[in-house]
């Protein structure tokens, strides 16, 4: 395999740290493992691909049109929709709590944390997207979780990335995200990667998914409070020190209210850039740099750096299996009108024992992966 030109930045600052050795050897693993023969995750029980045909039959096309659209207007509307997926999905599974008003990051909290905030514009665009959805199919047929989860694939793909495809038919819950839950449920961006891979697991996702969902980095914005422990008081020693003298600039002394581009290289494409920022210490998180610092995850950072396919190709594998974390099926759950609302009429409490069901049921599921 040429490397690729960008590569022979990385490969400069790698010889500068001193460890070119892991570096080839590492390549040659991954030569000798034959590259892309990878499987698709199995579809959980209750969805499928051709789910809508007969209720909606357009409904990816719409979807994927006003993403399109949406997206060539405000670039940052991906990274908001990709998150939006990512943090319904890893708080009490992809059920669309993540957009009930009254959900500790629902669109009318006012409360939450900078580092919890989604964009406000994301949460619009799942509603008008649904809006259309029900003219187009006269009623709510397509659910809130399913819209995240087209939106987000479609973002990606808006942005530069892989096309992939959606296993359909999920449920959205009642219940809303509690502040605790989403705490829980989300990993702070000080983790290294013993404690994200902890999270992970519990979620049937492994070291692969973790170095491969964080790709989604490679567009957006992230607050300086969500990483200035890196600058002050004293400069995190896995940073380059030209990165450093950047983000100061940025923001200056500790709590600063500002924010920078996650991806300093191409921070409005979705490509393998992210990856070549880890391999010259430009990641902007503690949760992104340790993904090359530590030894376990550092040779399928280094693999993506060098493969843009291969980042690609394994990111719509991780994608689909984090889009089926404890997904309701079935009778569970409902399809809400309103995604910021629950259907009128539907008692939090009312739909436990199905949730329970689905809990156990995904649990077991995940051992099947
Ligand atoms: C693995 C653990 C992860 C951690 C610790 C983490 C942490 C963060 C933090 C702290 C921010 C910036 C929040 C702020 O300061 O405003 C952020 C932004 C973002 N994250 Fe993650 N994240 C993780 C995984 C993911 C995954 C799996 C995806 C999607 C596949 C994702 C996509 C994004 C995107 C697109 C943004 C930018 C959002 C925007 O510009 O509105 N992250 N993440
Ligand atoms: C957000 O920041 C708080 C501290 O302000 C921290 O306790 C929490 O773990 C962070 N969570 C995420 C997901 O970044
Ligand atoms: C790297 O991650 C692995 C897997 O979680 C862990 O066992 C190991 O201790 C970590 N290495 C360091 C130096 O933290
Ligand atoms: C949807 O629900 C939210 C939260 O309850 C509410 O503020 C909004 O007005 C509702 N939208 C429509 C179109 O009913």
């Amino acid at each position: 395999m040429a490397p690729l030109p960008l590569l022979a930045a990385a490969v400069i600052a790698v010889v500068a740290l001193g460890s070119v050795g892991a570096y080839a050897a590492a390549g040659q693993e991954q030569e000798a493992g034959g590259g892309n023969d990878l499987r698709q995750p199995p579809v959980a029980r209750g969805l499928s691909f051709d789910f809508y045909r007969q209720s909606c039959p357009r409904a990816e096309s719409i979807v994927r049109d006003f993403v399109r659209d949406a997206v060539s207007k405000d670039v940052g509307l991906a990274a908001g929709l990709l998150r939006l997926h990512f943090h319904d999905c890893f708080v009490q599974g992809c059920d669309a709590s993540v957009l009930l008003d009254g959900s500790a990051t629902g669109p009318g909290e006012q409360q939450a944390k900078p580092n919890l905030t989604l964009r406000p514009s994301a949460f619009k665009a799942i509603n008008d997207i649904g809006d259309r959805l029900e003219r187009e199919c006269r009623g709510a047929v397509v659910s809130c979780s399913d819209i995240l989860a087209l939106a987000a694939r479609d973002s990606v793909v808006a942005s530069g990335g892989p096309e992939y495809r959606v296993p359909l038919g999920r449920r959205d819950s009642p219940r809303f995200a509690t502040a605790q839950d989403v705490l829980s449920g989300l990993p702070p961006p000080s983790s290294n990667v013993p404690s994200l891979l902890d999270v992970l697991r519990k979620i049937g996702l492994d070291a692969t998914d973790l170095v491969a969902l964080s790709g989604g980095h490679t567009v957006g914005l992230g607050h300086c409070t969500s990483f200035d422990d890196r600058l002050f008081p004293r400069p995190d020693p896995t940073m380059s020190p030209d990165f450093l003298g950047r983000l100061k600039r940025t923001c200056p002394a500790k709590g600063t209210d500002a924010r920078t581009v996650l991806d300093v290289r191409t921070p409005n494409v979705f490509d393998n850039k992210y990856y070549v920022n880890l391999v010259n210490r430009e990641g902007l998180f503690v949760s992104d740099q340790d993904l090359f610092t530590n030894a376990t995850t550092r040779p399928i950072v280094e693999r993506f750096a060098r493969s843009q396919n291969d980042f690609f190709d394994q990111f719509g594998v991780s994608m689909v299996k984090m889009g089926q974390i404890k997904v309701l099926t079935g009778d569970q759950g409902q399809v809400r009108r309103n995604c910021s609302a629950r259907n009128p009429g539907t008692a939090d409490g009312l739909q436990w024992s199905s949730l329970v069901h689905t809990v156990v049921d995904a649990a077991a599921e995940s051992l099947g992966f």
